[in-house]
């Protein structure tokens, strides 16, 4: 690294006195997670949402823990299992939620008007969709047998920051029409539309059944052979999208603003994250890992199992992506040679040839 990366940064305080006294004094969120009763991880990382310990959900029913990576209150998640044969409280939120499903088959019913029609769709491991915003949902369990989870990322800090009220927060009966339309029998069954000749892809769609069988289109600029396809769902102004790179590779190191949470599908492997002028921390992935980049952190994903690494990357928004400059990336020439050494030493011990 440069001279000008290592340069030492020093703290007035360790926490500023006027944010003391406003989390004190307020901290809307911090107080809803404690009423809530469940786990709350922090850090940036969790190995396997599908195993990871859950709580008893009172309100909701079923279990569940939140993830609150990063210090980023533009988004956080959460990990809910239903168990078998068993239904959620039916909810309605004014803030936005995209769901990827971890294991288990289950279903989903969304609807405005009680009187009024429903839609319901069926979804499995590796289903992703979006809860439109304040429509009424309901999500169960279809198997009588095996539990189903699912990870989901909202933007509910932002809702508890502005609002402060839980009562207005999941009981204002507005109808987002332009988000949800109940009579449109197809709304969750059409095939997306993929506008393929948008570098690096976007597909515009309501539901998806399973993330692994969408198509990608190249995006060689983050790393060869790297494959990509940006997703927005059901009008949400969070997006998703999937990154998939060959074995024996890894994607250039980036970083970008906060809000971003990788869920690790296909492959094993490791990432690593660091903020300027400092020595990478490693967090090793497989199926079901999530992995949270803090703002202006870089961070660079390595491949070094015998498949195909895919993700799932779950995002704020655009508004705090801070991608419209143009993504800042490192090239593979102007990367520490220590990083590309820790590489090929672990794909040596997994036996896969390195293509860089
Ligand atoms: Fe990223």
């Amino acid at each position: 690294m440069s001279e000008a990366h290592i340069a030492k940064a020093t703290k007035e305080f360790a926490v500023h006195p006027y944010i003391e006294f406003m989390t004190d004094t307020y901290d809307p969120y911090g107080k809803w997670l404690a009423e809530e009763g469940l786990p709350v991880v922090d850090g940036e990382y969790v190995y396997d949402v599908r195993t990871m310990e859950l709580g008893d959900w009172a309100r909701r029913g079923g279990r569940g823990a939140y993830l609150s990576f990063s210090d980023q209150r533009v988004a956080d998640a959460y990990v809910c299992e239903i168990p078998p044969g068993a239904s959620l409280a039916p909810q309605r939120q004014l803030f936005e939620e995209i769901i990827l499903v971890a294991s288990g088959r289950g279903g989903t019913s969304i609807w405005w008007d009680d009187a009024g029609p429903r839609r319901t769709f069926e979804w499995q491991r590796g289903s992703l969709f979006a809860v439109p915003l304040n429509a009424k949902h309901e999500h169960f369990n279809t198997s009588g047998s095996e539990p189903a989870r699912f990870m989901s990322l909202t933007s509910q800090p932002v809702a508890f920051e502005m609002f402060r009220d839980p009562g207005f927060i999941f009981g204002t009966d507005h109808e987002f029409r332009d988000r949800f339309d109940p009579d449109d029998a197809d709304f969750f069954s059409r095939p997306g539309n993929y506008l393929t000749e948008y570098y690096g892809g976007v597909l515009h769609t309501n539901f998806i059944s399973d993330i692994r069988a969408i198509d990608l289109v190249p995006r060689e600029r983050r790393g060869k052979g790297n494959r990509n396809m940006y997703i927005h769902l059901a009008g949400s102004t969070m997006f998703a999208h999937v990154s998939q790179f060959p074995v024996g590779t890894y994607k250039k190191a980036h970083r970008h603003g906060p809000g971003a949470h990788v869920c690790m599908i296909d492959s094993t492997g490791y990432t690593l994250m660091w903020q300027d002028g400092e020595e990478p921390t490693r967090y090793d992935w497989a199926e079901g890992s999530v992995v949270c980049p803090a703002a202006g952190q870089w961070h660079q994903h390595y491949n070094t199992g015998t498949e195909p690494c895919r993700f799932v990357a779950l995002h704020a928004s655009t508004a705090v992506q801070r991608e419209e400059k143009g993504l800042e990336q490192i090239e593979f020439e102007d990367e520490d040679d220590k990083l590309r050494r820790m590489y090929e030493e672990e794909c040596a011990r997994n036996g896969v040839s390195v293509q860089m």
